[in-house]
């Protein structure tokens, strides 16, 4: 695969600068107690791609000068809600990991305790924000569009969750790729495909033709991550990816890789990657952001 372009790079380190301070800012607004004010730092602050605020923001700038408060708090929100579904994902009566972003797991850090209750707060602290007018400036956003932020936001959270359990519930298992996809589309495409639609919907009117067309974008994107996260399992190392690899295959997992084979499953990837490029054409190099961002995640190592 080629290497990633000083662009790609760039494009997300900004992201990743803006979301920082944006997260701290948020996170700064509630007073917490400790020792659960010290697990929701952790599995916040420390590290993480960012892939998904980034992909608000790049949604975002197609349309540029729209709502952008709405958008900086949707890519918070999602970022909160993405982190409490690691947390959780890490557990011991969920994947029972012991590292995660390079450092302990939540509940290594702070207890099984804290860790499962910073995974709630983070949901809840979530759409207060959402809800709220943190970084407002000027006129408040039109409240129909955070009605509708909230409810793409809730349904799903609650995708998530089902995609976690039918993965749990899948270990050790044969299944068809239909039900592969199912759990992948669930658990995983679910937000990433929240993060773009979040955006999408703050900058652009609910009958224009690039909102499907965002959501072909973010349904092949958000497939693709998590085909790609069990593909990087075997492929990456524990350095690289800051989490446990070759993990899959220890616990039986379904992934691509065991379904179809790593090739098969890297082909599929692509294929994946090559269908959301093709969505974005419909907005002719206006989307050059979302499109440096599909050519970072195709070209990932972690
Ligand atoms: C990991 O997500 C979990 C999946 C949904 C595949 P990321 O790869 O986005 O993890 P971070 O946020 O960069 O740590
Ligand atoms: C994670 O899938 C999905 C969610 C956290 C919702 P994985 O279990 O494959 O994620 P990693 O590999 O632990 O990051
Ligand atoms: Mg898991
Ligand atoms: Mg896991
Ligand atoms: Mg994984």
């Amino acid at each position: 695969m080629s290497s990633l372009t000083n662009m790609q790079i760039n494009g997300l380190a900004a992201a990743q600068h803006r979301i920082q301070q944006d997260l701290l800012t948020a996170l700064d607004a509630f007073s917490i107690p400790e020792p659960l004010k010290g697990a929701v730092h952790h599995a916040v602050m420390l590290g993480g791609k960012r892939v998904r605020p980034a992909l608000c923001y790049a949604t975002a700038d197609i349309q540029l000068n729209k709502n952008f408060a709405a958008v900086r708090r949707a890519a918070v929100a999602i970022e909160l809600i993405h982190c409490y579904s690691l947390v959780h994902d890490d557990l011991p009566c969920m994947d029972n990991d012991l590292l995660r972003r390079g450092q302990p797991t939540c509940h290594v850090a702070f207890g099984e305790r804290a860790a499962l209750l910073a995974g709630d707060v983070l949901q809840s602290m979530a759409f207060e924000i959402l809800g709220s007018r943190l970084f407002d400036q000027g006129a408040a956003v039109d409240q129909s569009i955070v009605i509708k932020q909230m409810q793409i936001l809730a349904t799903a959270s609650s995708k998530m969750v089902y995609g976690q359990m039918l993965d749990l519930e899948s270990e050790g298992k044969q299944i068809d790729q239909e039900t592969l996809e199912k759990i992948h589309k669930n658990k995983t495409g679910a937000l990433i495909s929240a993060a773009i639609m979040m955006a999408a919907v703050a900058v652009f009117d609910g009958v224009d033709p690039a909102i499907p067309k965002l959501r072909e974008f973010a349904q092949a994107v958000g497939l693709a991550f998590q085909v790609q996260d069990d593909i990087l399992d075997i492929t990456s190392s524990t350095e690289e990816l800051g989490k446990t690899a070759g993990k899959d295959e220890q616990v039986e997992k379904s992934t691509y890789p065991a379904l179809m084979g790593l090739d098969q499953a890297v082909i599929y990837a692509k294929e994946l990657h090559d269908q959301a490029f093709n969505a974005l054409k419909f907005f002719n190099g206006n989307a050059s952001e979302l499109e440096q961002i599909s050519l970072f995640l195709l070209n990932r190592k972690q």
